[in-house]
């Protein structure tokens, strides 16, 4: 079998200040292999924000390991911790987070200019995400300007600057209207047709149903249930899509 791109083995985390109720996350281990594409779905406050900050090196488990493509990630220093999100994790975000000084082309080309890929290489490389993923026309534009479904996808061309052998997404339709969210969970889909792993987070079962083929859900910090996505019952689909 191919080395796991995730790798997570007993990990606990628990928020300093949260003494009551449950951790954040408790005794998660979970291996996700190339290519998978894995939803992720739990009631608000579940973890799952969590898990994805951990996978990125954005936080730090109290106890257990981190492994992503056999890097030790919950080791890391701050500056490894940067270089390795640079070049490992393209991530996706609710509220797109892109700068909104910036043309859509320079929002593109930033994780390119931190990681010192050459001018060239990463214009020609940033006008073939925009093209490919269809706001080409919006280039020159800011992002102010754009719809919601627009500037996720230009949110999802700057996570793929670098080619990351993971995409992270954390709700990635939770701000759009409905057609424009299955604009990118089509999107999704299509990556991962084309190999990319990718593991996203979502209260949308409809998301996940598009998108993934593995769904894993999280209740109070663990997982209570990990199968193919196709089969999630109509009961639990409900509770799921709240
Ligand atoms: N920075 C933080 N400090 C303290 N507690 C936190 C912090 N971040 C999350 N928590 C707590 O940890 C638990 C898990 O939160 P998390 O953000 O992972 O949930 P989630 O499943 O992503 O929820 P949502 O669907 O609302 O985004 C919650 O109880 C939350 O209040
Ligand atoms: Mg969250």
């Amino acid at each position: 079998m191919s080395t796991p791109v995730i790798e997570l083995r007993d990990v606990h985390r628990r928020y300093d200040g949260s003494s009551e109720g449950p951790p954040a996350l408790r005794q998660v281990s979970l291996t996700v292999r190339p290519g998978e594409a894995v939803a992720v779905l739990g009631p608000s406050g579940s973890g799952k924000s969590t898990l994805l900050n951990l996978v990125a090196g954005l936080d730090r488990p109290d106890t257990g390991t981190v492994t992503v493509n056999g890097v030790r990630v919950d080791a890391l220093g701050e500056t490894a911790s940067a270089r390795y999100r640079r070049s490992q994790i393209g991530m996706v975000f609710q509220f797109f987070n892109l700068l909104d000084d910036l043309t859509v082309t320079d929002n593109v080309l930033l994780p390119a200019q931190l990681a010192g890929m050459a001018r060239g290489k990463a214009g020609r490389r940033a006008a073939e995400l925009l093209e490919t993923l269809g706001i080409d026309r919006h280039a020159h534009a800011y992002p102010g300007r754009l719809s919601g479904g627009e500037r996720q996808r230009v949110a999802v061309a700057r996570a793929l600057m670098n080619r990351p052998p993971l995409l992270l997404a954390d709700e990635p339709t939770g701000a759009l209207d409905t057609a424009s969210g299955e604009d990118v969970s089509r999107l999704l889909a299509d990556l991962n047709a084309d190999g990319q792993t990718i593991v996203v987070v979502t209260h949308d079962l409809a998301l996940a149903q598009s998108c993934t083929t593995r769904t894993i859900r999280l209740l109070d910090g663990r997982i209570v249930a990990d199968q193919g996505t196709g089969d999630i019952e109509g009961s639990f689909a409900r509770e799921g899509a709240r």
